[in-house]
């Protein structure tokens, strides 16, 4: 059974009484099941494994702290994502029950394990993009570079460029002709690689790559000594990322003020399969998520629209609804 199907309430279910937290809480599995949740949105998978249980165990627990409303659950295709639940802050019995929990993590090591566990879920999104590929992609209209230099003048800023997350550099061949510099990030060698030969079939000299993660020191370095970027793009890159929510700040932080950060990625989607096909870890955001992102990350005047369809290419994920969001930093 799915991690989601088994969480699932019964129709009708309503939230047992007041009593009935203090049996729920007289179980220590509980406490740290329910001190891990309010550290860091988890999946039963890994909560599962930091409790070292069986997921059927964390699901039947998580089942029944969701009934009485500690803890929340948020779905994405077969897996359940399992946080606190809203709304605890000035309940004592949840304060020292979380406190009691969170005691157990610590001796029982499972909270300083959360990070690592974090870190892992894209472990195969870096194997993946790790592995060298025969790239088949049909040419651009040779004249595309100059048409996109024509236009260039219409963008009041475009001093400075980031592409976060580059791959084999596509979005260099509009980034290049319209930007003065641009700085293209891949923690992928092979992807750099690939992103390295398109510059050179291209001859585009204003284009710098690093091979490095978008979040590393020397990305940031070198952003902030071009007096920080005029646009930062992540187009899809946003679903591969273990914490979404520091990715964006991240990336917001290499913004120059008043820059826009720009991020191309699906609408929240089912399909499972592209964990496989392409090692996404998210299956999309809907609008007001990346909103909330953007917000989070102090970002303002955040704009989410749709992408049309016959616009995404022909790849495995070309049947998905793509959206963009566009955020400035004040
Ligand atoms: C789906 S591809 C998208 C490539 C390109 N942006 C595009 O739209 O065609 C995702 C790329 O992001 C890279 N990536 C994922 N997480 C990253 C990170 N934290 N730092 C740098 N690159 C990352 C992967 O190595 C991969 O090349």
């Amino acid at each position: 059974m799915s991690e989601s199907a088994a969480i699932e309430d019964a129709p009708g279910q309503s939230a047992p009484p007041r009593w009935e937290l203090y049996k729920l809480l007289g179980e220590p599995e509980r406490l740290r099941l329910l001190a891990l949740a309010s550290s860091e949105e988890l999946t039963v998978g890994e909560l599962a494994d930091l409790l070292g249980e069986s997921q059927p165990n964390v699901s039947r627990r998580v089942k029944a702290l969701k009934q009485a409303g500690l803890l929340s659950v948020r779905k994405q295709g077969t897996r359940a994502l399992v946080a606190l639940a809203a709304g605890h802050a000035d309940d004592a019995v949840v304060h020292d029950a979380l406190r009691a929990g969170t005691r157990l993590c610590v001796v029982d090591g499972s909270l300083g394990r959360i990070a690592e566990i974090v870190a892992a879920r894209d472990d195969h999104a870096r194997e993946f993009f790790a592995q060298a590929v025969e790239t088949n992609t049909p040419d651009l209209p040779p004249e595309l570079p100059a048409y996109l230099s024509a236009m260039a003048p219409l963008i009041p800023r475009r001093r400075v460029a980031v592409d976060a997350g580059t791959g084999d550099g596509s979005l260099l061949d509009v980034l290049a002709p319209v930007f003065e510099q641009v700085v293209a990030v891949d923690r992928s060698e092979a992807r750099v690689a690939q992103a390295r030969a398109r510059l050179a079939r291209r001859g585009y000299r204003n284009v710098e790559l690093i091979s490095a993660p978008y979040d590393a020191a020397e990305v940031a370095q070198r952003v902030a000594s071009l007096g920080g970027a005029d646009v930062v793009f992540a187009a899809r890159v946003l679903h591969h990322a273990p914490r979404p929510q520091e990715a964006v700040r991240h990336l917001a932080s290499l913004l120059a003020p008043g820059g826009a950060l720009v991020v191309l990625d699906y609408l929240a989607h089912e399909d499972e399969a592209l964990r496989e096909q392409q090692a996404d870890l998210w299956l999309g955001f809907s609008a007001e998520e990346l909103r909330k992102l953007a917000a989070r990350a102090s970002l303002v005047d955040a704009a989410v629209h749709r992408i049309p369809q016959v616009r995404c290419g022909n790849g495995p994920d070309a049947h998905l609804d793509w959206q963009v969001l566009v955020a400035r930093r004040p």
